[in-house]
C-alpha cells in the first residue's frame, strides 16, 4: 500500500531514542511508511490549532498542546477519572463532571479538524488508546473516508460496567467509525461483541464483523508484546549490580506505575504473610519499583499514601539490622538497569487486579538466564496470562494464593524453572512487537476503506466489504 502511516497517541515519542513501550512498536512501521506520529506535547499551555513539527526523528512527529484545562478535564478527567477506572473494573473510583466529557469530546473534535488539513486521500490512520475513543466519528463527521485502526491498550469495559457512563450508548457509536478495532485479548474480545449484541443497532455478518448502522466493523485480538531480541540484549550485557554493594542475597522483583490497577497494596501484603508464615527465615526483599504517574488525580495520591504504609509497617515489624524485607523505589529507572535488575531477581510479582497485557512481565520473562530463569509470578487477570501460561498464574485478590506462590517460586527446582521458563519464552517470542504491528496494519490493509455517499443517496458512510457497484470513493 502506497498511503502514508499516521499514528496517533496521547504521548508523543520524546527524542530520538526513546525506550520502550508504542514507539518502539512503531518506529519501524512509521519509518517504512512514511509516516508521521501525532501526539500532545506533556507540559499544557496555550492551545495550538495546527500542528508544531518537531525534529531529530527518522519519522515526521507533529505535536499540538492542551491547555491547562484541557489536560485536567480531557486526561486527568475523563481519560484518567472515568474510562481508565471504567476499563480498570474500579467503578466506585469514576468521577463524573460535565465539564470532564464536554473537553474530552472538544479536543477530540479539535485534533480531527487539524488531521484533517494534512491528510491524504490513501493514508491509513492508526489511532491509539483510550484518550481518542470518538476521534473516527469525529473525522467521519468531516468526511474521511480514509482506513482508520484503533488499539485498546486497557482493558474493554464489562457491559455491565459501561452503563456507569451517562451515555452507555456512545461507546459502541464511538468505535463503530473504525474499520479495525483491536484489543489485546480473546476475553477483550468476547465482552465487546456482548456489548454489539446487547446493542439494537447493531447486526452480526456471517463472518463475524459488526455491521452498526452503515458501519462494518471488524474487532480483533491482537496481543502486544516487547522487542525481544532488544531486550533479551540489554538484559545479558555484563552490567555491574545497580544495587552496587548493597545488592540483596534473593530479592523478588516488582516492576510498575504507581497505578490502582495493579495491585501492589494486595503484593505487599501478600509477601508479609509469606513472611510470617516462615519466609523471614531465608531473608528475601522485594524490590519494588513505582515511578510516580497522574500524581493530580486523587485515587492516585491514596495509592501512595496507602503503599507506604504497608511497606513501613512490614519493615517495622520483620526488618534486622542487616535485612531490609521491602526495598519500595518511587522514582523511574534506566532501561538498561531494569533489564539487569529482572536478569539478577528469583522471581517477579505481577499482581494487577486488571490489566490490558502488562509488558512488565514478558520483560521479565525475555531477560532471564535460561540455564538459570528467575519464577514470574502472574495475576491471572493481566492480559499476558493468556499467553504466559506457564507462569505460577494467581489470584490477586486471594492473599495466600500469592504468599505460597513467593514460597513455591523461590524453592522450585532448577528443571521445572527452566521448563515453564522455555514455555513462556516462546510465547513472548510469538507476540514479538514487530510481528504486532505488523499484524494489525497488514489487517487493516486489508479492511475496504469507508466510503462516503453523496447527501443526494442519504446521509452515511459504507464500509461494506464489498462496495456496491454504483458507488465510487470520494
Ligand atoms: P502500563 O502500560 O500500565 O504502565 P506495562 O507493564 O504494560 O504497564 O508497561 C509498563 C512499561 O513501563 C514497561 O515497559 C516497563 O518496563 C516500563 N516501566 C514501568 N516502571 C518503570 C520504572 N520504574 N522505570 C523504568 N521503566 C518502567
Ligand atoms: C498505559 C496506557 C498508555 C499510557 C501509559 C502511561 O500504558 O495504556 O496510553 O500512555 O499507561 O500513562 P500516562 O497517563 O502517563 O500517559
Amino acid at each position: 500500500m502506497a498511503g502514508r502511516l499516521i499514528v496517533v497517541s496521547n504521548r508523543i515519542p520524546e527524542g530520538p531514542n526513546p525506550a520502550g513501550g508504542l514507539v518502539v512498536a512503531l518506529k519501524d512501521a512509521i519509518t517504512e511508511k512514511n509516516g508521521t506520529w501525532i501526539g500532545a506535547y506533556g507540559e499544557p499551555g496555550e492551545a495550538t490549532d495546527s500542528f508544531d513539527e518537531l525534529e531529530g526523528t527518522p519519522y515526521r512527529r507533529l505535536a499540538f498542546r492542551l491547555t491547562a484545562e484541557e489536560h485536567s478535564n480531557y486526561y486527568l478527567g475523563f481519560a484518567n477519572s472515568v474510562l481508565w477506572p471504567l476499563c480498570h473494573r474500579r467503578v466506585d473510583l469514576v468521577e463524573l463532571q460535565p465539564e470532564y466529557e464536554r473537553d474530552y469530546l472538544s479536543v477530540n473534535r479539535r485534533l480531527a479538524a487539524m488531521i484533517l488539513r494534512i491528510l491524504k486521500p490513501d493514508d491509513m490512520l492508526w489511532i491509539h488508546d483510550y484518550h481518542f475513543l470518538p476521534l473516527a466519528q469525529e473525522l467521519r463527521r468531516l468526511g474521511v473516508s480514509n482506513r482508520i485502526g484503533f488499539f485498546l491498550h486497557i482493558p474493554f469495559p464489562s457491559h455491565a460496567d459501561l452503563s456507569v457512563l451517562p451515555q452507555p450508548e456512545t461507546f459502541a457509536g464511538w468505535l463503530a467509525d473504525y474499520n479495525l478495532v483491536g484489543l489485546q485479548t480473546g476475553a477483550d474480545v468476547a465482552r465487546c461483541l456482548e456489548m454489539y449484541r446487547a446493542d439494537p443497532r447493531a447486526e452480526f455478518l456471517p463472518d463475524g464483523s459488526v455491521k452498526f448502522g452503515m458501519n462494518i466493523l471488524s474487532v480483533r485480538s491482537f496481543p502486544i508484546g516487547i522487542d525481544v531480541d532488544s531486550f533479551i540484549e540489554s538484559a545479558s550485557r555484563s552490567a555491574p549490580s545497580p544495587f552496587g554493594r548493597e545488592e540483596p542475597a534473593k530479592y523478588i522483583i516488582g516492576v510498575d506505575r504507581l497505578d490502582y490497577s495493579k495491585g501492589i497494596p494486595n503484593r505487599f501484603r501478600a509477601f508479609g504473610r509469606f513472611l510470617e508464615n516462615g519466609g523471614a527465615e531465608k531473608r528475601p526483599c522485594l524490590v519494588q519499583i513505582a515511578p510516580p504517574t497522574r500524581e493530580r488525580v486523587k485515587a492516585y495520591q491514596d495509592i501512595t499514601r496507602e503503599l507506604e504504609e504497608i511497606a513501613g509497617s512490614l519493615n517495622g515489624q520483620f526488618a534486622t539490622l542487616d535485612w531490609t524485607p521491602i526495598r519500595y523505589i518511587h522514582r523511574q529507572i534506566e532501561r538498561e538497569q531494569l533489564a539487569t535488575l529482572y536478569r539478577r531477581a528469583s522471581a517477579a510479582l505481577v499482581t494487577s487486579l486488571a490489566d490490558g497485557m502488562n509488558l512488565v512481565a514478558k520483560e521479565f520473562v525475555a531477560a532471564q538466564d535460561p540455564e538459570d530463569p528467575g519464577v514470574l509470578i502472574l495475576s491471572k487477570f493481566a492480559g499476558a496470562a493468556e499467553q504466559l501460561t506457564e507462569a505460577l498464574l494467581v489470584n490477586p485478590y486471594d492473599t495466600d494464593d500469592i504468599a505460597s506462590a513467593i514460597d513455591r517460586a523461590l524453592e522450585m527446582p532448577l528443571d521445572e524453572r527452566r521448563r515453564r521458563h522455555a514455555f513462556c519464552m516462546q510465547a513472548v517470542r510469538r507476540t514479538d512487537v514487530s510481528l504486532w504491528s505488523t499484524q494489525f496494519l497488514r489487517v487493516l490493509e486489508r479492511c475496504m476503506p469507508t466510503l462516503n455517499l453523496p447527501s443526494s443517496m442519504g446521509r452515511g458512510r459504507y464500509n461494506l466489504s464489498a462496495p456496491p457497484a454504483d458507488l465510487v470513493a470520494e
